[in-house]
């Protein structure tokens, strides 16, 4: 799951790094927000180095990326560890003057604090009402607990325990594990067929919705085989980095077939996402083509129909899921060409989304339906390319039984 993790200014935040290594190892996209105070006490480095994203502080870093909703809109979870009196008193007042704020406010996730304070701070009629508000909202609280403090004072106040902080938040947000003990196979990204050697025929795919599928399956417990060919940059980060994702590259159509065959010999579920281009150039040039020479004339061949051929060897109890992006003038008629293009392509689930000029390409939202080999409607979700990853993956559960 995507976990944000806010660090506010106490001595307690060297425990928190504990806490992010426990939730990262444990698979989960990790990203930090430190209050500027807390950098007195851990710095932007290791908190970089330990969560694998950058970490800043500020709502005007980033801008282009709208981090500070991003970050709240995208969290499954966000975790406030320590959670100081004053950052207590902020998310009380709904006060956003830096990134953690904005992101506590964008959030509709969870939210988990674990107070860390002097016991006379935590026992302030002040912190007593705004906990009070904060729970009220839904906020979960965990400790602080009783022992000694920074100063040799002791009482309540101390943070609690990094592992225990791990235990409430996923017992919050139980990890979703469905697809554990499945391999599965994931193509994406677009092929690009060479012409001569500066020059393709390539389509606007850009890789983002199957790295998606791919990252949601490992998320919950699958281990993915991503047959990537060309993504815009960046798409493919989440899948690099997880623990449960390899990623092969390829790039025209002839290779993602090698590799897509390869992939799916032994897999429980093979998905392809990809834009495989359906023709090559016959002959490709092995200079590049100058105008000198005349206007070129290029003939083309088909390439493999890669989803026809996994069909075609289907293992037993293996699940076969295409894609069909079609351009449609109304929803009947995209679900229409969808119950053909299945019933033609002979596989378990196909996954029809609409596309257009200013459609279904790139970073924004998405919407699918998932037809079955009855042709029925198995599955029908819109919203960003994650949520319609997970909305696929539980359609291929509930086929498989
Ligand atoms: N596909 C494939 N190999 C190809 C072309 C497509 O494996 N050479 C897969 C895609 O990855 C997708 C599905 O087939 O999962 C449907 O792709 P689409 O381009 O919609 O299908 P086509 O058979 O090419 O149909 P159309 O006539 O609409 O182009």
């Amino acid at each position: 799951m995507f976990v944000v993790v806010g660090v506010s200014g106490g001595i307690a935040a060297y425990k928190s790094v504990q806490l992010v290594r426990g939730l990262v190892t444990a698979g989960h996209e990790v990203h930090v927000i430190p209050t500027e105070d807390a950098l007195r006490f851990v710095g932007t480095t290791t908190w970089e180095a330990i969560s694998r994203h950058p970490v800043t502080t500020s709502v005007h870093d980033d801008v282009a990326d709208v981090r500070h909703v991003s970050l709240g809109t995208r969290a499954d979870l966000v975790i406030v560890a320590p959670a100081t009196a004053n950052t207590l008193a902020r998310m009380a007042a709904g006060i956003a003057d830096d990134l953690l704020g904005v992101t506590l406010l964008a959030t509709t996730a969870p939210v988990l604090v674990a107070p860390a304070m002097h016991t006379a701070m935590w026992e302030h009629p002040a912190t007593r009402e705004n906990m009070a508000v904060l729970r009220a909202r839904g906020v979960q609280v965990i400790g602080p607990e009783d022992g000694p403090l920074t100063g040799g004072d002791s009482g309540p106040g101390r943070m609690s325990e990094p592992d225990d902080i791990l235990a409430a938040a996923l017992a919050i947000v139980p990890d979703r594990t469905d697809l554990a003990g499945l391999t599965v196979a994931v193509s994406t990204g677009g092929t690009r067929e060479p012409i001569d050697p500066v020059r393709f025929l390539g389509n606007r795919s850009s890789g983002t919705q199957g790295a998606e599928v791919a990252v949601a399956a490992a998320d919950r417990g699958a281990h993915v085989r991503l047959v990537a060919a060309y993504v815009d940059e960046g798409v493919l980060a989440a899948a690099l980095r997880h623990p449960r994702v390899t990623v092969v590259r390829v790039a025209t159509a002839v290779e993602l077939r090698t590799a897509m065959l390869a992939a799916s010999a032994d897999a429980d579920v093979a998905v392809m996402v990809a834009a495989v281009a359906d023709y090559r150039v016959a002959e490709v040039s092995d200079h590049k083509l100058r105008k000198e020479d005349g206007t070129p004339t290029l003939d083309l061949v088909t390439n493999p129909d890669v989803l026809a051929e996994l069909v075609a060897q289907r293992q037993v109890g293996q699940t076969i899921v295409g894609f069909a992006a079609e351009t449609a003038a109304d929803d009947a008629e995209l679900r229409e060409r969808g119950r053909r293009k299945r019933a033609r392509k002979g596989v378990d689930l196909l996954a029809v989304n609409a596309v257009g000029w200013d459609q279904g390409f790139g970073a924004g939202e998405n919407a699918v339906i998932v037809l079955d080999a009855s042709d029925g409607v198995r599955a029908e979700v819109a919203g960003d390319k994650r949520a319609v990853a997970d909305g696929l993956w539980d359609a291929v559960a509930s086929v498989r039984g």
